[in-house]
């Protein structure tokens, strides 16, 4: 579809995700738990589930995500300068006062008259992000916008949630003009009441109604497209891909075929089974879960005419459980390759080391310790990471010391 080459446009300029060096394979999961392997690779969808190691938290995986967008060589460089708003958002939160993007924003040396805060809404936060950076750029057009999702999942040791953890941070850049992303101003959107999902400040484990949840996600999409649609006169052939928040990946299958149901239109899986790797390895990153989404579309675009990406129409489905959802749609730029990573999104992905069982559950118990009012205010920090950009290394007093490793 062609593009209007003069009309202003903001979106996501870059994007990069860090992942943490661990990972547990599903069938390991599976066995440990005594479950049929396939519910886990057919049923959820989910081939390896990424780790938090002692020496990571979402501040290393949230500084690493966006140190690897603002120094990437085949790129133009980003001036630094011209970052005045850093956004984080997360369910993971460390601290109920300061905003986690102060220690990213130190760690990443950037300028210091900007503004840097911490969102909260669940899931959708990033997708509030990213509504609030297009504003902040529709007022101040030559700033750039950082936003970076982190986030921890965690449901704990053999409970129902288990094989939907995971790890990960994306960091992406909101300009005007963008290179990868123009999103459109139009959106459906809903608030609804509910108790699916959610933390008490005093656990560090998600409580979750799972069936429940699911059903609220499928009940917010087809409100918001029916809002959307009402809006826009769109109807699903308008869309070329569908983009979802995925806490599991067979939940786009759940979402598209229930879409199409509710529209009467006739499923086509190929509209949407793009997006599903990086969560099929990852596992659920929360907020930054639909924005890998994305980036695993574009990146499996092999430029091959069926799966040609630029000027199309992306239709987004963000889901943030309490609840908060909304669809809106965009447009990805022509030149959008250019912007990816492609080398480096690989290697976070193949460089993986597999943890045994009992590291894995070691790694989850030491989360928990450090997270403890009695044992996290002074620990030192193990360091096992071997080629993270940054790492935690000690706890003294309550404050998290962070180096550049
Ligand atoms: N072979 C193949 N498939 C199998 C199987 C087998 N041996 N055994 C089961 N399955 C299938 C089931 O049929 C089911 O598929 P369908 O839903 O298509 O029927 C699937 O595997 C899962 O099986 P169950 O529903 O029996 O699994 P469960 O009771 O263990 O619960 C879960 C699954 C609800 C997702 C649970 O893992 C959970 O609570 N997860 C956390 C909450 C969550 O992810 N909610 C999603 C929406 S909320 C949201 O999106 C926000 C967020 O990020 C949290």
């Amino acid at each position: 579809m062609p593009q209007n080459q003069n009309k202003v446009t903001y979106g996501i300029d870059r994007m990069a995700f860090y992942i943490p060096e661990f990972y547990v394979p599903m069938t390991d999961l599976a066995q440990a738990r005594g479950v049929d392997p396939d519910k886990y690779l057919g049923g959820l969808g989910q081939e390896n589930m990424a780790v938090l190691p002692p020496d990571q938290d979402i501040i290393t995986m949230g500084a690493s995500a966006a140190e690897a967008l603002l120094t990437d060589d085949n790129a133009s460089p980003i001036d630094r300068r011209s970052i005045d708003l850093v956004i984080v958002a997360t369910e993971s939160g460390l601290d109920a006062s300061k905003a986690g993007a102060i220690p990213i924003h130190g760690l990443l040396n950037l300028a210091p008259n900007c503004r840097t805060i911490e969102i909260k809404q669940a899931c959708y936060s990033s997708t509030a992000s990213v509504r609030l950076a297009m504003a902040h750029v529709m007022q101040h057009p030559s700033s750039t916008v950082l936003i970076i999702a982190t986030d921890n999942a965690r449901y704990g040791l053999n409970a129902p949630g288990e094989a939907t953890q995971g790890c990960g941070a994306l960091a992406m850049t909101v300009t005007q003009n963008p290179s990868i992303l123009a999103i459109d101003p139009e959106a459906g959107y809903l608030t609804k009441d509910v108790m699916d999902f959610w933390r008490p400040s005093y656990l560090d484990e998600a409580i979750v109604d799972g069936k429940y949840s699911a059903r609220m996600y499928l009940t917010g999409l087809i409100n918001t497209w029916g809002q959307y649609s009402g809006i826009t006169n769109k109807t699903i052939d308008d869309i070329d891909r569908f983009v979802f928040h995925l806490p599991f990946s067979t939940m786009a299958d759940k979402a598209y075929r229930r879409l199409c149901q509710h529209t009467d239109h006739p499923e086509d899986p190929a509209e949407y089974v793009a997006g599903k790797q990086l969560n099929q390895q990852i596992g659920n990153s929360y907020t930054a879960s639909l924005y890998l989404s994305m980036l695993s579309l574009l990146l499996a675009d092999d430029g091959s005419a069926n799966n040609e990406l630029t000027g199309h129409t992306l239709g987004f489905y963000a889901y943030g459980s309490g609840s908060v959802a909304e669809f809106f749609t965009g447009t990805v730029i022509d030149g959008h390759k250019k912007y990816l990573l492609p080398d480096y999104h690989h290697n976070q992905l193949t460089q993986r080391q597999a943890l045994s069982f009992d590291q894995y559950e070691d790694y989850y118990r030491f989360q928990s310790k450090i997270m403890s009012r009695d044992q996290g205010g002074n620990i030192s920090i193990p360091t096992v990471s071997q080629s993270a950009p940054f790492v935690l290394t000690r706890i003294s007093d309550h404050i998290r010391q962070y180096a550049r490793s």
